[in-house]
This record gives C-alpha cells, sequence and structure tokens, in this order.
C-alpha cells in the first residue's frame, strides 16, 4: 500500500495541519481544547465531528469515521492513499519523488499520457471548426450569438462527420490505440475497428482546475439525440468532480459562483461578461462539486431553469451547499427560460440585475412553503405559519428572522409576539435536544472502562480483543515487553491484524518514539476508524496494567475455544479410530489448558 518512503509521508503529513485542511470542508468551531462541527460523513444537525489539533486526528462520535490527515482527505475527496498523498502534498508545496512501485509508477504515465493526447485532441477539433468541413458548426455558434473570441477562449471546436478522422490523426502523432482507447477518444467498432467517439458534433473542452483537458462534451448541430455525448470517466476524468468553466471563473474578480445547468449557459454568461458561471456535467449537484465551489467563493448563487426538472436540481443543490455551509441564493428567471435565452433575448443587463435580486435560501423556502399551502383556507393558512416558525428556528442570524417575521406578520395579519412565541418555543425544545446529544458525546468520550464497543458489534470478539491489544500497545509502549512473548502477530486472527501487528511490533522493538497518527497513515480507513474509536475507549484506562492481563486472558481463552471448536468439529468427520483418539487427546490438553486460566 506503501509506494513512498516512511519520511516522506510524514513530512507530508506534518505539513498539512489538519485543522486547515478539514476547515476547508466543515465549519469547525473551537470547543475547550478541540474543534467541532458537522460530520461530512453521514448527515446529522449537531455537532459530532471532532479534530483534535495537537495530535492531528479526526474522529466523528456519530458515526465513528476517524483518522488523520490522509484518512480525511482519502474519505472526503473519494481518493486512493497514494492520490490523496498527492493532493497534500501538492497542497503543501511537496515535491513527491517518483513512487516505489511500478503499477503506480504506470498509473501516472498513463494519467499524462491521457492529458497529452487530449490537447492535441482539442487543437485538431478546434482548426477542424476553422476549416471547410466545418463551416455548418460555425454557422451554427454564429447564430447562437457566439464570438470568435469565446470561441477561442473556451477552444470550442468540431469533429467533423466521419468514421475515424481523429484517430488516424492521433496515431500519426505518435499515440498508441491503447491510449486513444484509454482516453475515451476512440471506441473499438463490432468489427474490431478503431473509431472516433465523436463524430459531426460541436466539442467543448472540459477543463480541471488547473487548466488540464481532462474530457470533451460533443453536441450535435440539429435535433437529432442524443444532444450530448461526453468522455467517459478515466483515470484522468470524474464528472462528479469538475465543474465546467471553473478554470476561469476560479479567476474572476467576483467572489461568488453563478451555478447553471449547461456548457451552452455558461458560455453565453461568459460572453456576457459574467465570468463567474459554472456548471456541472450534466448530473445532478454532487459533494465534491459543492466543496470546490465553497473552496473558490463567497457566496454561491444558483440559476437553473425553473421547469419542474430545473426545480428538483435547485432543491438538491441547495441541500448539498447548505450541508457544506455555504451562503447560497436562489436566481429566478422569468418565463421558464434559462440563463442563455435569457441574456439573448433581453441583453446582459437584465440579466445581472436578475442576479442582484436573487433570494435567499430561506426567502426560496418559504416561497415553496407558499406554495404548498396557499392561504385559501384557516388550516393551510396554519400550516404555511407553523412552516415558517420551524424554517426560523433553523436560522442564526437574528436580524433576517426580525425582517422575516415583521413581514410574515404583516402579510398574513398575525402579531409578531405570536410568531417570535412560536420560533422560540421550537428553539428551546432543540436545545436541550443539543444538551442531551453533548452529554452523549462527552460521556462516550470519558468512558474509560474496556467493555462498551459499540464499534463493529458484529465482529467477532477475538479481532474485538486483538483490535483493543493494538490500541493498548499505541497508548502504553512499555507494554509491549509483556506481549511479545505472549501474542505475536502471526497469531493475530485477521490478515490486516497481522500486518498492523507486524508494523507496531517493528517500531515498538526499535525503542523508537511511537506516534498513534504517524502510524495509522499506513492503515486503511476502516482500520484507522476503529483504531481511534479504540483509543478513545481506552484513553482513561487507570490501570493499564491490569487491562492488558485481561485482554490477553480473554485472546488465550478465545483461542483455545476456537481450536476447541476445531477439534470437535474434525471429530465430528473422522473414522479412523488412531486418528480419532489422536484428536481426543489434543482436546483433553486444550481443556486442561483452558480450566487453568
Ligand atoms: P443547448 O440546448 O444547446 O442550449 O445546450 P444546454 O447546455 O443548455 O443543454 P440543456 O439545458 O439541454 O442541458 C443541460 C446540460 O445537461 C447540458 O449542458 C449537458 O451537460 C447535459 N445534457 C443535456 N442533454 C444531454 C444528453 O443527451 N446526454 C448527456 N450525456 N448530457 C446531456
Ligand atoms: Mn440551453
Amino acid at each position: 500500500m506503501n509506494y513512498y518512503p516512511d519520511d516522506i509521508i510524514e513530512e507530508v503529513r506534518l505539513n498539512n495541519d489538519l485543522v486547515e485542511v478539514v476547515s476547508e470542508y466543515v465549519r469547525l468551531e473551537k470547543k475547550g481544547g478541540g474543534y467541532f462541527g458537522l460530520c461530512p460523513f453521514h448527515s446529522e444537525k449537531t455537532p459530532s465531528f471532532h479534530v483534535e489539533p495537537v495530535k492531528q486526528l479526526y474522529y466523528c462520535f456519530g458515526c465513528n469515521n476517524g483518522g488523520n490527515v490522509f484518512h480525511f482527505i482519502m474519505n472526503i475527496e473519494n481518493l486512493t492513499f497514494p492520490d490523496a498523498l498527492r493532493f497534500l502534498a501538492d497542497r503543501a508545496g511537496i515535491v513527491l519523488p517518483e513512487p516505489d512501485d511500478k503499477e503506480e509508477q504506470q498509473r501516472i504515465k498513463v494519467r499524462k499520457r491521457i492529458l497529452e493526447i487530449n490537447r492535441v485532441a482539442a487543437r485538431f477539433f478546434y482548426s477542424c471548426l476553422a476549416t471547410g468541413k466545418g463551416s455548418e458548426a460555425l454557422k451554427y455558434l454564429r447564430n447562437r450569438g457566439l464570438s470568435n473570441s469565446i470561441i477561442k477562449r473556451f477552444g470550442i471546436g468540431y469533429a467533423p462527420n466521419e468514421w475515424d478522422l481523429l484517430s488516424n490523426y492521433l496515431l500519426k502523432e505518435g499515440f498508441d490505440e491503447t491510449i486513444l482507447i484509454q482516453s475515451g477518444l476512440s471506441i473499438k467498432n463490432k468489427y474490431d475497428r478503431l473509431i472516433d467517439r465523436f463524430r459531426g458534433r460541436i466539442m467543448f473542452p472540459i477543463f480541471d482546475i488547473r487548466g488540464n483537458i481532462v474530457a470533451f462534451g460533443g453536441r450535435v448541430i440539429d435535433d437529432s439525440l442524443p444532444k450530448y455525448i461526453n468522455s467517459p470517466e478515466t483515470p484522468c476524468y470524474s464528472k462528479g468532480r469538475e465543474l465546467f468553466g471553473m478554470h476561469i471563473a476560479k479567476k474572476s474578480a467576483e467572489k461568488k459562483l453563478l451555478l447553471v445547468e449547461g456548457y451552452m449557459d455558461v458560455i453565453s454568461l461568459h460572453q456576457a461578461g459574467i465570468d463567474f458561471a459554472v456548471a456541472p456535467l450534466g448530473t445532478a449537484l454532487t459533494g465534491m462539486q459543492g466543496r470546490l465551489l465553497k473552496k473558490y467563493s463567497d457566496e454561491i448563487i444558483l440559476a437553473y431553469d425553473s421547469d419542474t426538472a430545473g426545480q428538483k436540481a435547485t432543491e438538491r443543490g441547495l441541500e448539498v451547499l447548505n450541508n457544506l455551509g455555504c451562503r447560497v441564493k436562489v436566481l429566478q428567471i422569468p418565463d421558464g427560460k434559462d440563463p442563455d435565452d435569457f441574456i439573448r433575448k433581453n441583453g446582459p443587463e437584465k440579466f445581472k440585475m436578475l442576479i442582484d435580486r436573487a433570494i435567499s435560501l430561506l426567502e426560496y423556502k418559504i416561497g415553496l412553503l407558499k406554495r404548498m399551502h396557499p392561504s385559501d383556507t384557516e388550516e393551510s393558512r396554519l400550516d404555511f405559519l407553523n412552516g415558517v416558525a420551524d424554517l426560523l428556528s433553523e436560522l442564526d442570524n437574528f436580524m433576517e428572522r426580525e425582517i422575516i417575521i415583521r413581514k410574515i406578520s404583516s402579510d398574513y395579519n398575525i402579531t409578531e409576539d405570536a410568531l417570535h412565541a412560536e420560533v422560540d418555543r421550537r428553539l428551546k425544545k432543540k436545545r436541550r435536544r443539543e444538551k442531551t446529544t453533548e452529554f452523549y458525546s462527552a460521556k462516550k468520550e470519558l468512558t474509560g472502562s474496556v467493555r462498551p464497543l459499540s464499534v463493529g458489534k458484529n465482529e467477532g470478539a477475538r479481532i474485538r480483543y486483538e483490535k483493543m491489544l493494538l490500541t493498548l500497545l499505541c497508548r502504553e509502549n512499555r507494554l509491549y515487553q509483556k506481549v511479545k512473548d505472549r501474542y505475536l502477530p502471526s497469531d493475530y486472527s485477521d490478515d490486516s491484524l497481522k500486518e498492523m501487528a507486524a508494523a507496531l511490533y517493528d517500531k515498538l522493538k526499535t525503542g523508537d518514539d511511537f506516534l498513534l497518527e504517524e502510524y495509522i497513515s499506513k492503515l486503511a480507513p476502516g482500520m484507522a476508524s476503529s483504531m481511534i474509536h479504540l483509543s478513545k475507549n481506552l484513553s482513561n484506562i487507570e490501570e493499564p496494567e491490569k487491562a492488558l492481563e485481561d485482554i490477553l486472558q480473554k485472546l488465550e481463552v478465545l483461542k483455545l475455544e476456537e481450536e476447541k471448536k476445531d477439534i470437535l468439529m474434525r471429530l465430528k468427520n473422522i473414522s479412523n479410530i488412531e486418528e480419532k483418539k489422536q484428536l481426543q487427546k489434543q482436546l483433553q490438553s486444550v481443556i486442561r489448558k483452558m480450566s487453568n486460566i
């Protein structure tokens, strides 16, 4: 699993402060010696995600996810260990050496080659647009109002309607067939012939944040279907990770981002001088895209279509962004138009006015409530007002709350006091709930006993005790002397535990300083989580020696019990008298050992 030397891994870890890294994804609040926030790995209303700045470890009391900065990035960016290492090395400006691992070297090479081939292909598409083959496509773009300079800025091109024009060109340029297929630019047809994926389409290069071309989207120039074809997922491209236009929008002078639905909307907005527009790539907004948006802006304005699909997408987008703690607004385009249609009909200035008039998330939600409960009956009016009180009790800005209360109470002809009272009642209830959760979090954290293990309720007792043993060794390094001969790495019942134990014993043998937070760098996220969970449970053990003795005895008993079960099992299936006798002898000895403990 480790392709890089230990000291490099440790250097990368030490140069990425966990509190800073986590803060890019989660809004943290200081509490006691640590920080708390809403867990990004499960959905929750009260914070149980904890970061320890001194130890550089995080842990969620709600879902038991935990680890160091590597596990955090692996989990949240959905990366493998080497990719997380590269991600964090980049972040800290550390240049990594070539990895030791051959496969990993190969992966890096493939990725570089795909980026190269994409660049060559983009240049090819761009030049086709200018020649005779692209004249119709160019006419189409002109009809849609695109200027030469915007075509150049986005690198828009054309893939002529021929079977293998691009494939042949790329082969001639020295790329081999494998990379043509791996990049998604070419496909093998059923006669095993290499053909172009994109034919007769306007080509939009998709850039990542650093300006690499990672994929393409291709649009037909008539009404045929499918309207768009996109590159498949490749080692360089995952559609849930990128945002179209982001490489330009990140340089905008405005600190906000405008989120729209389509490629053409982004391009049309940029041409209109709104250079902070971006779009997801034909899918619902993902958490990863949300985090990218958050990183580059203070405020995100959603400008999806107002048709039902657009409205669904808006709600989903709002939820994703709100969970990340982003400031979100909603821009509503009159008559169900998309931004591109609107601008071409009404001009850029009118659209800029819509941006200024974008409403807050709260106003948007109140609007939805209003539509759901029209005020034609008393009952429906009351439902609406109760809904408003719910929304207001979730709001932490007093001024905004005051303004809404004033407006709604006058519109609905009730007293401001009544609405205030309803909001307060909900707040009190919420506070009571939070107190209980905090109490349980604190209690869990302080439990000093060895017994309460909520992690992996279904895993076997033996594995549980083995993990406890490892954790105890991590905490109390000196106990190694008592363990080294009684429970060997090979005694552990599971391969990954054997591996963990071997690494740990090796480290402790040398007598070097041992740090849990360093050691777990090498563990898979699940393992790291359970180690941290256990170390929390074991943190206040008063008599480690006694706990160790308990654990070792338990493990010995469990080991013997397993042996006994195994022998009984074999006895059942054996007819040979001699072998049977032998096994019975073994059984006696196991039982004797058990009664001696
Ligand atoms: P125009 O129709 O030219 O204005 O393009 P648009 O970008 O406005 O497209 P539209 O609003 O219809 O769709 C929004 C986005 O959804 C597009 O930009 C694509 O990313 C995606 N999309 C639309 N149609 C298809 C399709 O047929 N296949 C795929 N894979 N994605 C599509
Ligand atoms: Mn459109």
